[in-house]
């Protein structure tokens, strides 16, 4: 299978893993990648020396390309943007910011970059300021999907770029690969599949939850950690959203984020009492939603804790390798060609 994808990124399939906190490690990635695949390595919720511990690890179980995230509205992103360009991690991965140095630091080893977006205006910013390619997150999507769902957002970007896209949100099988490329994209990028295979180190219980529902049981709120994500409908959830919370309570609850990525902990809370109330109060939800996407990602409680997970959980039913889940995807992607010869006749 060649597109674009593949062929900028040197990979067999164009079949990627989405960057997931606490699920896209060394040993996730590297299983895609040795799979024919590109894993995105989650650096979200690291400091900048435990992102280097990852990346090297990583290096140490492929040989094959792979890539590295930055979330680039959290705090002490730079730092973990510095240390993956300082180590040359060949695809680099950023979001929610500006990325057109990093284009510029990573093409200048050679590396490529990707920029996530949820929009045609971030999609054509990302292209001018020079992303080799851009994933485009739909209204499906576990975590921080866009309000238009994959359908209509990616033809309506793919119309207005240049550069390949990479689907994601509602993405799960060799249906999902081949109507992606038919609405425009040069691969697929799946989170809430790659979450539940036997290499993912999520908890057993959300693996087993994530065979059994079907696609009605998420919620889509701002309440969990700020901003607008898709959650599995849950008491822990349901909490959160009835949380109140004041902007005293972001100075307090900033200590938590300090202390995860590493961060000195003044300068957060000096930058948070000038951010204004919408953003200090962003942060409080924030630094609540990490402690609550932690417990339900690797304890599995789901009376504290949140799962962000797509509604695409609902057409699957069994937890498969890496291997066995790009194999497939392909397999069936291939087979479509016939369905869809045979439909159009
Ligand atoms: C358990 C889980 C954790 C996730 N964590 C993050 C995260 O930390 N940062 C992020 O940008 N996206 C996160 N996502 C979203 C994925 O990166 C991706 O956008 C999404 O899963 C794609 O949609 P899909 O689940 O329908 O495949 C997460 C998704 C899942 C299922």
């Amino acid at each position: 299978m060649k597109t674009r994808i593949t062929k900028t990124f040197g990979i067999k399939y164009p079949i990627i893993l989405s960057g997931m906190s606490w699920i896209s490690t060394p040993e996730l990635v590297a299983a895609v990648a040795n799979a024919g695949g590109l894993g995105i390595l989650a650096t979200g919720v690291m400091s900048a020396e435990e992102t280097l511990e990852a990346i090297r690890k990583t290096k140490s179980l492929t040989k094959k390309p792979f890539a590295a995230n930055v979330t680039l509205y959290f705090p002490g992103a730079e730092k973990n943007a510095e240390v993956i360009i300082k180590e040359k991690v060949p695809v680099v991965n950023y979001a929610l910011g500006k990325g057109d140095w990093i284009c510029k630091a990573v093409h200048e080893y050679g590396g490529k970059v990707i920029a996530t977006v949820t929009t045609l205006k971030h999609a054509l910013a990302a292209q001018k300021d020079g992303a080799d390619a851009i994933i485009v997150t739909g209204h499906e999507a576990a975590g921080h999907g866009g309000a238009v769902t994959s359908l209509v957002l990616i033809p309506s970007i793919a119309d207005a770029i240049d550069i390949p896209i990479i689907a994601a949100g509602g993405f799960a099988d060799g249906r999902g690969l081949a109507s992606a490329m038919i609405l425009g994209a040069d691969g697929i990028s799946m989170g809430t599949r790659f979450m539940n295979s036997v290499e993912s180190p999520v908890h057993e219980k959300q693996k087993a939850f994530s065979n059994e529902t079907d696609v009605y049981k998420t919620i889509y709120t701002d309440k969990v950690d700020g901003m607008l994500a898709r959650v599995m409908d849950t008491e822990g959830a349901r909490k959160l959203i009835k949380k109140r919370l004041n902007p005293l309570s972001s100075l307090i609850l900033s200590r938590k984020i300090a202390a995860m990525l590493g961060f000195p902990w003044m300068k957060l809370a000096i930058g948070i009492m000038f951010m204004g109330y919408k953003r200090s109060m962003q942060m409080a939800r924030m630094a609540i939603g990490f402690d609550a996407f932690q417990a339900g990602t690797m304890d599995g409680d789901n009376k504290k804790g949140v799962l962000p997970i797509g509604q695409v959980a609902g057409i699957m039913h069994e937890t498969l390798t890496v291997k066995e889940i790009i194999e497939k995807t392909v397999k069936e992607a291939k087979k479509c060609q016939d369905v869809l010869a045979a439909k159009m006749k």
